[in-house]
C-alpha cells in the first residue's frame, strides 16, 4: 500500500492510499501499537456502506469492536454528540488501551478525534476518511473539535490520529453534492502551493468528474503531501497552516449570509477563492489570464463562482466576523498567480468589496 508520512516527530504518523484498502485496516491497525479493544464511530449512512468491511478487517487481526452510531451532519457536530460517545465508551468499558477509529467524513472525523483527544484524558485514534473533503483535508493535521451555539469550532483540541486510511473506493457512494465540495478544496490546493497540480486539475476536469480511481490517487495524494508538508511546519496554525483557508474569508461571510442553508461548505470556498483571486490580481500578484483561469477551473469543475446578492454592509459585517480577523484587520490569503501565495493584514474592506463587485 502506498503511503505519505506526516513528519510530526514522535508523533509522526503515515497516510496510506488505494482503491479497496479498508481490508487492509486490520493489519495495518496490528502494526501500531494499540489495544485490543477498537470503538468504531460513524453514522448510519456510512455505517450501512462500510462498517461491515472495516469490522471485519478489524476482527481478523484480532481487534474487539464495538460500534458507536452519531446522528448524521453538521448540526450534530455538538458537546450532546460528544456526550454520547463518552457515554458508550464508558458502558462499554473501554480503558486507556482502547482506541477509536473515525469511520466517515469531516464531521465524524472532527468529532470522534475531539473524543479520543478527551476520553481518559487521550486516547488512541485512527482516521478513516470516507469524503473527499475528509481524504484530502479534515483527517490529516489533528485539528479536532466540535461546535458551539456561537460559532464553529469554537471547543476542540490539535490531536494527531495514529494513522489515516484513505480507501478511494469509498467516494463512488458519495453524492454529487458532496464529491464537487471535495474538489474545491482540491482546488484550493492547487492556487495556492502547486501549480502542476493545478495544470492536472485542469487538463482532467472531466475525468475527475467521472471520479477516475488514478485520477483520483493522484490527485489525494498530492493534497496529502502538501497537507503533511505543511502541518509538519505549523502544527498549530501560528503562520504558515492558515495558507489552508484560502478562499475562506469571503467563503465564510457567505455562508454566514445565506444561513448556512443555501450553499455547502465547499460551494462557499469555490465562491470565495474566485473573489480571492480578484482581489489577489486587483493587488498585482500574478500574470495576466491567471484570473480567468482560476474561475474557469471552478466553473468546470460544477462549482459555484457568483457571489449572492447582499447590501455591502451586510458583507462587511459578515466579513469582520470571521474568526480570522485580528484588531486591525482581516488576516487574507492571497493567491500569487497559480502555486504560491502570500498571507497579509488587509485593514481596507472597501477595498476588498469593491474588488468583488459588491455594492457597486
Ligand atoms: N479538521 C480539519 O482540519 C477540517 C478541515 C476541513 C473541514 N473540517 C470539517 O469537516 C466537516 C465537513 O466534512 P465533510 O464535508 O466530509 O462533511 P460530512 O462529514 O458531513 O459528510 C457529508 C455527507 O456525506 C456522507 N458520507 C460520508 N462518506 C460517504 C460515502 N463514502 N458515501 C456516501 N455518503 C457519505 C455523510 O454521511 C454526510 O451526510 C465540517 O464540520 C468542517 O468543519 C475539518
Amino acid at each position: 500500500m502506498e503511503s505519505i508520512t506526516v513528519g510530526l516527530a514522535e508523533r509522526s504518523y503515515q497516510i496510506f492510499f488505494g482503491a479497496g484498502t479498508l481490508e487492509g485496516i486490520g493489519i495495518a491497525c496490528a502494526s501500531l501499537s494499540l489495544g485490543k479493544q477498537a470503538a468504531v464511530v460513524t453514522n448510519p449512512l456510512v455505517g450501512s456502506l462500510y462498517f461491515q468491511p472495516v469490522q471485519r478487517a478489524l476482527v481478523e487481526a484480532g481487534f474487539q469492536v464495538h460500534r458507536i452510531d452519531i446522528p448524521d451532519g453538521e448540526e450534530y457536530k455538538n458537546l450532546d454528540t460528544l456526550k454520547l460517545i463518552y457515554d458508550r465508551l464508558i458502558e462499554e468499558g473501554l480503558d486507556r488501551g482502547a482506541f477509536i477509529v473515525a469511520l466517515g467524513g469531516g464531521v465524524v472525523g472532527d468529532v470522534a478525534g475531539y473524543a479520543a483527544a478527551s476520553y481518559l484524558r487521550g486516547i488512541s485514534f485512527v482516521q478513516v476518511p470516507t469524503t473527499l473533503l475528509a481524504q484530502v483535508d479534515s483527517s490529516v493535521g489533528g485539528k479536532t473539535g466540535v461546535n458551539h451555539e456561537k460559532g464553529k469550532n469554537l471547543i476542540g483540541a490539535f490531536y494527531q490520529p495514529l494513522m489515516v486510511m484513505v480507501d478511494v473506493a469509498t467516494l463512488s457512494t458519495l453524492s454529487d453534492r458532496e464529491y464537487l465540495c471535495g474538489l474545491a478544496e482540491v482546488i484550493k490546493y492547487g492556487v495556492v502551493l502547486d501549480r502542476q497540480l493545478f495544470d492536472f486539475l485542469e487538463s482532467h476536469a472531466e475525468r475527475l468528474l467521472a471520479r477516475d480511481t488514478e485520477c483520483l490517487l493522484k490527485v489525494i495524494r498530492s493534497c496529502c503531501s502538501l497537507k503533511a508538508g505543511v502541518v509538519a511546519q505549523d502544527e498549530r496554525e501560528t503562520g504558515l497552516r492558515a495558507v489552508l483557508n484560502y478562499g475562506h474569508t469571503f467563503g465564510h461571510a457567505v455562508e454566514s449570509l445565506t444561513g448556512y442553508g443555501r450553499f455547502k461548505h465547499g460551494e462557499a470556498v469555490a465562491i470565495g477563492m474566485v473573489q480571492a483571486a480578484k482581489i489577489s490580481e486587483a493587488m498585482g500578484y500574478g500574470q495576466r489570464g491567471e484570473t480567468e483561469r482560476i474561475v474557469a477551473l471552478v466553473k468546470s469543475l460544477g462549482l459555484p463562482t457568483e457571489l449572492p446578492e447582499f447590501r455591502a454592509e451586510e458583507y462587511a459585517e459578515a466579513l469582520m466576523h470571521d474568526k480570522k480577523v485580528k484588531s486591525g484587520g482581516i488576516n487574507f490569503v492571497f493567491n500569487k498567480g497559480i502555486g504560491d501565495f502570500l498571507i497579509a493584514r488587509v485593514t481596507d474592506l472597501s477595498f476588498l468589496l469593491k474588488t468583488c463587485g459588491i455594492g457597486g
